[in-house]
């Protein structure tokens, strides 16, 4: 198992893909001694374009980075991972938009070593059980979440918009307690603060119902988040609450209804001026998250016996309203 981290890929060139390949790039130039890293640390992304690209266009790669609260955007050189860098990964991140997690991976899957860690870093749940059926050999993955705000202006350019905090932790696999350390201090240091969860998967589900609400409403009312709060909400938003709540009792996940409603409620007010993923998507066309938010809620509950009428009608309301995932 693991005890070095010098080979890193990120998959996924959108705004979390190119914040973490930043972060954990700037890192290896600028800390490499503090932190007494390897200098020949290797990190690179994954984008899912690069076939098409030249190798003249591959050697000559760079991205545009505007740090949190600067003007200046600066250029940074971005290199791309080759199919021997996967290979020598002891981090993979996958910072991809659910529906494109199965593929993506399936595209690396033989090339991954069985020693690599993987990180799942997406909105939603339900893309782990397609990860483990597509891996040939028992993976160490994790799950990140992560509430950094972040804005991509153009292809391969982005904004750190908003200073937020990561957790992690384990869906699969055994990491020993030396090992969960090394790999938080190596995330830590390159985009803080980073810390690791014994129990992700009840912090998964906590961000699936905060998910669950305010993407929908605000994709389908074309509101910005501080509206979800409105009184003409309440009925619908505890409806959602009250069928994930029973639903996760099903999954042994003990949810609280009125803790649900307080989260969801300040997250709301603390993201109020912010457009929702979901909205944003809806309103540039592009494929939404729908399925592994409330429809990943629908399927348990078929799954289950728990009735969920108000998140399938949702559900199905998004999908009526975004393109659909292509691939
Ligand atoms: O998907 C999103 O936009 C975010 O996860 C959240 C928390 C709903 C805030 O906008």
């Amino acid at each position: 198992m693991i005890n070095k981290l010098d080979n890193i890929v990120v998959v996924g060139q959108g705004a979390m893909g190119l914040l973490w390949y930043h972060h954990l790039s700037q890192q290896n130039i600028s800390h490499s001694d503090i932190l007494n890293v390897n200098k020949n640390k290797k990190i690179s992304l994954l984008a899912s374009n690069q076939d098409s690209l030249s190798n003249d266009e591959l050697g000559t790669a760079t991205y545009q980075f505007t740090a949190y609260q600067q003007a200046q955007e600066k250029t940074y050189p971005l290199t791309y991972s080759q199919t021997l860098d996967i290979e020598s990964a002891e981090v993979i991140i996958l910072c991809l938009k659910s529906f494109n997690i199965a593929m993506a991976v399936k595209k690396i899957a033989n090339h991954i070593s069985p020693h690599c860690i993987l990180i799942l870093a997406h909105n939603g749940m339900g893309t782990f059980e397609d990860v483990l059926n597509i891996l040939p050999s028992q993976q160490v993955i994790l799950a990140m979440l992560t509430t950094h705000g972040c804005l991509r202006n153009a292809a391969l350019a982005i904004t750190h918009t908003g200073l937020g905090q990561s957790d992690i932790g384990l869906l699969s696999g055994e990491l020993s307690l030396s090992q969960q350390a090394l790999l938080t201090s190596l995330l830590n240091a390159a985009l803080p603060q980073v810390s690791f969860h014994q129990n992700i998967v009840t912090k998964q589900w906590l961000k699936l119902a905060i998910n669950c609400v305010i993407n929908p409403i605000t994709a389908i009312n074309n509101i910005e988040n501080g509206e979800v709060n409105k009184p003409k909400f309440i009925k619908q938003i505890n409806e959602l609450l009250t069928e994930i709540t029973n639903v996760s009792k099903t999954e042994n996940i003990d949810l609280v209804l009125n803790d649900l409603q307080v989260i969801v409620h300040k997250v709301a007010q603390a993201t109020a001026k912010n457009s929702s993923s979901m909205r944003s998507d809806v309103l540039a066309g592009r494929s939404t998250e729908i399925d592994y938010i409330n429809g990943y809620i629908h399927r348990l509950g078929e799954k289950n016996n728990v009735a969920t009428p108000e998140n399938t009608r949702l559900w199905q309301q998004v999908l009526n309203l975004s393109a659909p995932p292509k691939g």
